[in-house]
């Protein structure tokens, strides 16, 4: 799949707090280990939210790749102040089976990813840290492969700095027939994720392939028109230019929080203004 900034993610950023450690386990003396940087996992959903994250090549998993946090719950995640990796929410899972273990967003079944990918579509947070002076670190959220959940990323306790804000409308209740992802529930049948068009057909016009891989060429469709009307902060598109992307971010902690506000559905005021108990 196109994604945005591929050239950020392969960029190899030399893990320098993993070095430290390693230099001060050589050096053999007592030592307390520096933290790196703390993503609070955050989810105001009102059902449970079993995030996830993947490391680019040459970075670390982080907890495991994988963890439940129940509605209004948050779990802390510390990460090397040079990761580079994804974030993503899965949802409606069930690891008492064989095979796919959660509606959106598995990793072949695991509820500890341990580095593995989830399947798409799901709503990517994209996190490229960076620990070098004069580079802060840069964020972005992906609608590249699909949607199944909104997410808000900013830095911890200051909701202006670095932050992308979540979706205005539920995008899998304006899902189109042909990109739905649906599942059996309770009340019947619901969408549960909503494909890019690109994840959908796998056309070069939509991916961003082949004569298409130019900006210029990859043009906004009706389908990601209508990603970007219900979330404006997210690349719609692989090329798309109007998403938002903080860059320079000197935050030592974030929060990434799924369903953020309100975003349709009657059950959504259900865990808002909880404050969100640590795990
Ligand atoms: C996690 O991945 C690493 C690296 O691929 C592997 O060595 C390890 O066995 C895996 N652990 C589990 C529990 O699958
Ligand atoms: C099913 O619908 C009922 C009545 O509208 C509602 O109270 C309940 O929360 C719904 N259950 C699910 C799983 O959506």
């Amino acid at each position: 799949m196109a994604e945005p900034y591929s050239s950020w993610w392969a960029s190899g950023a030399r893990p320098l707090l993993l070095s430290c450690a390693l230099i001060a386990l050589a050096a053999g003396g007592p030592f307390v280990l520096a933290e790196g940087i703390v993503f609070h996992v955050a989810n105001r959903c009102p059902f449970p939210v079993w995030p996830a994250s993947a490391p680019n090549t040459g970075h670390p998993v982080l907890a495991g790749g994988g963890f439940l946090v129940p509605p209004g719950k948050s779990r802390r995640v510390v990460a090397p102040a040079t990761w580079n990796g994804r974030f993503w929410g899965r949802t409606g899972c069930s690891f008492s089976s064989n095979g796919a273990a959660c509606l959106t967003g598995d990793c072949e079944g695991r509820l500890a990813c341990n580095g593995s990918v989830g399947a798409p579509p799901a709503t990517l947070v994209e996190v490229s840290l960076h620990a070098e002076p004069g580079r802060g670190s840069s964020f972005d959220v992906s609608l590249v492969d699909g949607y199944n959940l909104p997410v808000a990323v900013s830095a911890a306790g200051d909701p202006s700095r670095c932050a992308i804000a979540g979706c205005a409308k539920n995008v899998n209740a304006l899902c189109p027939p042909e990109l739905q992802v649906t599942a059996a529930g309770a009340n019947g049948t619901a969408v549960v994720a909503c494909k890019s068009a690109c994840l959908a057909f796998g056309a070069d016009a939509f991916c961003c392939r082949g004569a298409y891989a130019t900006p210029a060429a990859c043009r906004a469709s009706v389908y990601s028109r209508m990603f970007k009307d219900a979330c404006p902060a997210y690349y719609s598109y692989a090329y798309d230019t109007a998403a938002a992307t903080p860059t320079g971010c000197r935050a030592q902690e974030y929060l990434i929080t799924f369903c953020p506000s309100r975003w349709g559905g009657a059950a959504d005021g259900a865990v808002a203004g909880a404050g969100d108990a640590q795990m």
